[in-house]
C-alpha cells in the first residue's frame, strides 16, 4: 500500500509518495536536474529496477507529473561486506533537484520512508562517499556537505558508525551512517557488529 503525505513548498505543493512499484514510475517523467548520479533517463531505469526488486523500496518527492527528488532503499552490493547480513537494507541514494533543494524535501522525504513500520525489522546503512555530493551547485565545502548529510540523516535516527569497511575509509569525509531497528534481534545486531571491522579478522585468516 502506497503512503502519500503532501508537502507544502513556495513553489507549489509536493506529494511524497512510497513506497512506489515499477509500473507507477513509468508513468512519471523526471526533472531534467536530476542528474546527481547519471543522466535523467538512465536513473529513472534504475529507479524502476530497484522499485522492482523483491527487497527494493522507493520514495519519491512528485510535482504534478514529475519526479523532483527520491530516496532509494534496496539489499547491499554483492560485493559488499553487508551483503552476508540478512537484515541489513542500503540507502543507496537521495537526490532532490537542484530546482527544488532548501524547501524541505529531503528532511520530509526520509521522514515520510521512516515511518513505514517496515524499516524497524531492518538495519538501514547509509554509505556516504564524497565523490557522490554536489558540491558544485550547493557550494558547500566537502565538510559542510558531510555536515548537511550527517544532520539529514540524523533527523531520522541514523547514526555515524565506526567502520574498516574500504569505501569508507578511503577518504576522511565519507562516512557510514546505521539505524538499527525496533524489532531487529540481539544476534542479527551481533551479527551486524561483527561486520563492523574486518579487516584485522581477514589478515589472521590469511595467516
Ligand atoms: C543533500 C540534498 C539531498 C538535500 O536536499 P534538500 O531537499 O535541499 O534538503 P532540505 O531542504 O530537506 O534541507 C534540510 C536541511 O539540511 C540543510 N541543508 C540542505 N542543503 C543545504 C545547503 N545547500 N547548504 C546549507 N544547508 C543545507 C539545512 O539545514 C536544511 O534545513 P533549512 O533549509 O531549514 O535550513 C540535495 O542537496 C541533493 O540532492 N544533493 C545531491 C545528491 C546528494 O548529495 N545526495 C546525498 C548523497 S547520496
Amino acid at each position: 500500500m502506497m503512503q502519500r503525505v503532501a508537502h507544502q513548498t513556495p513553489k507549489g505543493v509536493v506529494h511524497i509518495e512510497g513506497p512506489c512499484p515499477g509500473d507507477y514510475l513509468a508513468k512519471l517523467e523526471m526533472n531534467e536536474k536530476l542528474t546527481n548520479f547519471r543522466p535523467p533517463d538512465k536513473q529513472k531505469e534504475a529507479l524502476i529496477m530497484i522499485a522492482n526488486m523483491p527487497k527494493g523500496m522507493m520514495y519519491i518527492a512528485r510535482h504534478e507529473k514529475e519526479i523532483v527528488g527520491y530516496v532509494t532503499f534496496h539489499p547491499p552490493d554483492e560485493c559488499s561486506r553487508w551483503i552476508k547480513h540478512p537484515k541489513v537494507l542500503e540507502l543507496g541514494g537521495i537526490e532532490i533537484s537542484a530546482d527544488w533543494r532548501r524547501c524541505g524535501i529531503a528532511q520530509k522525504i526520509l521522514q515520510v520512508s521512516f515511518s513505514n513500520p517496515v524499516f524497524e525489522d531492518y538495519i538501514v546503512i547509509t554509505m556516504e562517499m564524497c565523490w557522490h555530493w554536489d558540491t558544485r551547485n550547493t557550494k558547500l565545502d566537502i565538510w559542510a556537505y558531510q555536515r548537511v548529510l550527517t544532520d539529514l540523516f540524523g533527523s531520522v535516527g541514523m547514526e555515524r558508525t565506526p567502520t574498516d569497511d574500504p569505501d569508507i575509509i578511503e577518504h576522511p569525509a565519507n562516512v557510514l551512517m546505521t539505524r538499527i531497528g525496533k524489532n531487529v534481534s540481539t544476534s542479527d545486531v551481533a551479527l551486524f557488529e561483527s561486520l563492523k571491522f574486518q579487516r584485522f579478522g581477514a589478515a589472521i585468516n590469511f595467516l
